[in-house]
């Protein structure tokens, strides 16, 4: 398996003065996933899924639980130390780019590469042109639209050829259709580079229609749902 989270946990202290202990936000989550294979987790806002997700690229740490990234066990080791592991497994795409606004496209998904000591201008440009930006490859991300932010970042996670490839739902600036497109994006170009994805997103017509395997984040816990995406 490219990815295995078992039972992980993950409770936050509650926010305000009178609030009354912990908030646990995950329970027990498990998953696996294969190479190749596609995961969509579906929850409603709140349910815990950025939360999941940070776990899984090993940007936090589970109060209980394990995270593997395939015989590598994530759970032992502090996000800090993480930095060159993850760097070289796991491509993320979060609800906001994090492009880097001093650097044009091009540098910003070259960066990786320079950060690893192997710079690779070459791949990035060639990244940017399959997800449409080969006319922006110049341009600083202020300059582009968030359309095009968004399709940068997907180049940008995929830079380094990672395994695993770790999507929040693009948001904010982006409608649901623009949103959409990055989604399928991200699909198209992890097929074509055989990594593995885990997205997260409240947009199930979208992800059923993409014939994606389905999990639901309630109460703490994944649920299969993948009965329902195959009825279509
Ligand atoms: N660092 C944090 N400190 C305290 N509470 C948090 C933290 N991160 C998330 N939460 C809480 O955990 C719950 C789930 O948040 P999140 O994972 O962002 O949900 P989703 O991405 O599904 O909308 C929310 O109630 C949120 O307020
Ligand atoms: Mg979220």
């Amino acid at each position: 398996m490219v990815l295995t989270c078992e039972g992980v946990m993950r409770r936050f202290r509650a926010p305000g003065p009178d609030a009354g202990g912990d908030v646990e936000v995950l329970s027990g989550a498990s998953l696996s996933v294969a190479a190749g294979e596609v995961v969509a987790v579906l929850g409603p806002s709140g349910s815990g899924k950025s939360t999941l997700l940070h776990l899984l690229g090993g940007l936090d740490r589970p109060d209980a639980g394990q995270i593997w990234w395939g015989g590598f066990p994530v759970h032992e080791h502090a996000p800090s130390d993480l930095a060159e592991r993850r760097a070289r497994y796991v491509g993320l795409v979060f609800q906001h780019h994090y492009l880097l606004s001093d650097l044009t496209l091009l540098e910003n998904v070259a960066l990786p590469s320079r950060i690893i000591g192997r710079p690779d201008e070459e791949r990035a440009g060639e990244l940017l042109t399959r997800v449409g930006l080969e006319h922006r490859l110049g341009f600083r991300p202020s300059r582009v639209s968030g359309g095009e932010r968004q399709r940068a970042a997907v180049a940008r996670a995929l830079a380094l050829r990672p395994p695993l490839v770790l999507a929040d739902e693009p948001t904010g600036s982006l409608d649901r259709h623009r949103a959409a497109e990055v989604l399928l994006l991200l699909l198209e170009l992890a097929a074509q580079e055989g990594a593995a994805v885990v997205m997260v997103t409240h947009d199930e017509p979208l992800v059923s229609q993409a014939g994606v395997r389905l999990l639901r984040l309630e109460e703490g816990r994944l649920r299969e749902a993948s009965e329902r995406a195959a009825a279509t």
